[in-house]
């Protein structure tokens, strides 16, 4: 078989399953195009992305204005390593901390490396500022936790399929409910506590919205004990939830931010913290890197999708998309017993399968939804995640609405 050969989405689904490893299970819909919302498959068909690459494609498909900054740096610089400095690295520090409105970040690439960088950070600080005793550093993380999948942070999460047989686990994370404060307060009385690391939303275990004032006591019982508070925004961030950041709805200022997945548009890997200096301050030359971290393409890439969500205005889109999806969403749970909840933040919302956790139909009604010319994907057995790029108009919304209700209408189990 010839490489330059047109291949069936038929045949790219064996190929992937014959030469891949087996770690993921999706949808059979193989895309081969995107543009803005929509994304097509490999004999045409067009659909609507209702999950943006797990909220990385927030600013839409293939975005011109990063494209264009892509391209630019392609051919001018790629990579230095952070042996030399470059033209791109410094303008992107200088663009992102004022964004964000903290002193420092430093750059990484995948979303689980920034919450690594972010641990290490938590840790070393506790040790040299705060004067925990040598490797007696505990980090308090909720229940039902994702944080990406390296060995250290599935050492702390509850979801058996990603954690097991992967021990000898990294000690030092407490766990404690989410949306607890009472718990938090509790753990925080421990000694050696070091930090609280939290999603403001919970995104990966099914879109749990935190009630209202839950970060706002977070940060007041992390001030209190002299504890970091550390937000993991890789999900959440970059106008997902309606706003710059999910905690600004809280009006918080975490202690560390972690970024990742749309600070780049999905167009690059590119992940971030955010601190102020006495925070940063205790990472040192030689402690802490990765050859491609802050990369000059990353850098450019970056700058632009930032300067996309700010011009096209996409958190104020997300507030009000996202309140019309609800309000549509409740309108048709009204007239069918096959979803009892819409719950979400801006355009990050879910659907509750009136069904058990481990039947097939809310992988059933996915199924169908692609049929009727929309993607989406289910989290954990019956919550189906309904995240589409931020880019998303009203009348594109309301056609959206009208597949998910004739699916969800017409659908038998
Ligand atoms: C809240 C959160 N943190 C971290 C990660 C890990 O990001 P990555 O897959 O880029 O490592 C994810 C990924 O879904 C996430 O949702």
């Amino acid at each position: 078989m010839s490489t330059t050969e047109k291949l069936s989405s038929e045949d790219l689904i064996k190929m992937e399953e014959k030469y891949g490893a087996h770690n993921y299970s999706p949808l059979p819909v193989v895309l081969a195009k995107g543009e803005g919302v929509h994304v097509w498959d490999v004999e045409g068909k067009h659909y609507y992305d209702f999950l943006s690459a797990y909220s990385a494609v927030n600013q839409g498909h293939c975005h011109p204005h990063i494209i264009g900054a892509l391209k630019d740096q392609a051919e001018t610089l790629t990579l230095t390593s952070r042996a030399f400095y470059n033209d791109t690295l410094g303008p992107f520090e200088k663009y992102v901390t004022e964004t964000f409105g903290f002193d420092k970040v430093l750059a990484m690439n995948s979303g689980a490396e920034a919450v690594e960088t972010a641990i290490k950070v938590c840790r070393k600080y506790a040790y040299e500022r705060k004067g925990i005793p040598e490797d007696q550093a505990k980090i308090i993380v909720a229940d039902g936790n994702f944080h990406g999948r390296t060995t250290t942070i599935v050492s702390f999460s509850n979801d058996e399929n990603a954690r097991k047989s992967y021990g000898p686990y990294t000690p030092g994370f407490i766990n404690v409910p989410y949306n607890d404060t009472d718990a938090l307060a509790e753990a925080l009385k421990q000694d050696n506590v070091a930090g609280f690391l939290v999603e403001p939303i919970q995104g990966e275990a099914g879109v749990y919205v935190p009630d209202e004032g839950y970060l706002a006591k977070v940060r007041e019982l992390c001030t209190e004990a002299g504890v970091l508070f550390i937000a993991d925004e890789v999900q959440t961030g970059i106008a997902r939830t309606g706003k710059m950041l999910a905690v600004d709805y809280a009006n918080v200022k975490p202690d560390i931010v972690v970024l990742g997945k749309a600070i780049s548009g999905g167009v690059y890997p590119v992940s971030a913290i955010l601190a102020d200096d006495e925070i940063m301050g205790v990472i040192k030359p030689g402690q802490h890197g990765s050859t491609f971290g802050g990369n000059p393409l990353a850098a450019k890439v970056a700058v632009a999708a930032l300067e996309v969500i700010k011009n096209e205005n996409l958190a104020e889109n997300a507030y009000k998309m996202g309140e019309l999806f609800r309000k549509e969403m409740n309108r048709i749970i009204d007239k069918t017993d096959l979803v009892t909840k819409v719950r979400g933040k801006g355009l990050l919302n879910a659907i509750l399968i009136n069904d058990t956790e481990d039947s097939s139909t809310a992988w059933d009604i996915c199924m169908a939804l692609k049929e009727n010319g929309l993607i989406a994907k289910p989290t954990h057995g019956n919550i189906i995640r309904f995240a589409p790029p931020l880019v998303m108009n009203e009348e594109q919304l309301m056609e959206c609405v009208e597949i998910i209700e004739k699916t969800l209408t017409e659908f038998k189990k």
